[in-house]
């Protein structure tokens, strides 16, 4: 496995009981789903290795929970290097970056969670880092200022977003592999539940893993956080297994309904419906309507309800589908 070094606060403790529980593929071929990227990762990696050469950089983008830290991670192992695990947030100075490129040995994996978050003066110094292998540091002040430049091993830099949109231009033109991870379907999530049962020891039968993959909303860190918190209810409540039944009964009171919505979503929803007619309605709007950060509606809440088609974006603003009527239980508006 792949050495992991961590910066700033970027790892979680979820993260890390993820790996001490062996959750986490360590191998491209362990990991569900996303065949694209796999597909050309796996040339990219595989022609990096056949010329002796760094991998170039990377960005994932996509909702949160979708596995690009996994990705990272595997990344590493599969170019058996190291990874290096540090956020945008987590970087406040330009010698902060500056120390941890500095510290990078060949072939490393720099991750970069929630890389749409570094400041511009982090983000200027990657520039060359990305593209030359080299950092300029200025020595001195005003008129006797002078700049030397640092060479660095040659790294990878993988960066990851929720916001592709808020990544500038210079930025996100020095990435040469560019991924875009999906939703997962029920059937990827399904086999993604049961690999986790398997390896926390927890049986499930299929049609328990049908139902919990169903209601994981595509995304697999939802998965295995309920499949964990369902195998909690089985163990008390019934025999230890999770089957249909067990997994339908936990969620229920979990508050995961059947398509996956929690109670956020469906406060979302109901509050279009009864607030504003159904909409439209502007994010900024429906946000202190709820009493919830516009960028967590937009980044978690909003790709998913788009997804399952109970809301459309309009140029006026969002607006609620039949669907959701129908879901929540309200008439349609007479018109
Ligand atoms: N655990 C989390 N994401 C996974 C994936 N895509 N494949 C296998 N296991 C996973």
């Amino acid at each position: 496995m792949a050495r992991q070094i961590v910066t700033g606060t970027a790892e979680t403790k979820e993260d890390r009981v993820l790996m001490s529980e062996g959750i986490r593929p360590q191998r491209l071929e362990d990991y569900i789903g996303q065949e694209k990227i796999k597909d050309s990762l796996r040339v990219y990696m595989e022609a990096a290795r056949m010329r002796g050469d760094a991998l170039d950089h990377v960005l994932f983008y996509g909702p949160p929970g979708l596995g690009k830290t996994t990705l990272a991670g595997i990344i590493a192992n599969e170019m058996g290097t190291s990874l290096k695990v540090t956020s945008g947030p987590a970087i406040e100075k330009p010698g902060e970056i500056a120390a941890i490129l500095n510290n990078l040995q060949e072939g490393d994996i720099l991750f970069v969670d929630e890389i749409h978050r570094l400041n511009r003066q982090v983000e200027e110094v990657l520039y060359p880092a990305m593209e030359d292998y080299a950092i300029d540091i200025v020595i001195g002040k005003g008129a006797t200022a002078r700049s030397i430049r640092l060479e660095l091993p040659k790294f990878t830099l993988v960066g990851a977003t929720t916001r592709p949109g808020m990544l500038t231009a210079p930025l996100r033109d020095r990435f040469g592999v560019v991924g875009h991870l999906d939703y997962y379907s029920v059937p990827e999530l399904k086999l993604i539940i049961e690999r986790t049962a398997e390896r926390l020891r927890v049986r499930i039968d299929e049609k328990g893993a049908s139902e919990l993959a169903r209601r994981s909303r595509g995304t697999p860190r939802l998965a295995n956080r309920l499949l964990k918190r369902v195998r909690d209810f089985a163990m008390v409540k019934y025999d230890g297994e999770i089957n249909a039944a067990v997994a339908a009964d936990a969620l229920d009171i979990l508050e995961v309904d059947q398509f996956g919505l929690e109670k956020l979503d469906r406060d979302i929803l109901e509050t279009m419906i009864v607030k504003f007619g159904g909409g439209p309605v502007g994010l900024d709007t429906l946000s202190s309507s709820i009493g919830e950060d516009s960028g967590t509606i937009e980044d978690v809440y909003e790709p998913y309800l788009l997804k399952t088609g109970f809301i459309i974006r309009t140029p006026r603003g969002r607006m609620v589908t039949e669907a959701a009527y129908e879901h929540l239980g309200y008439d349609l508006p007479q018109e």
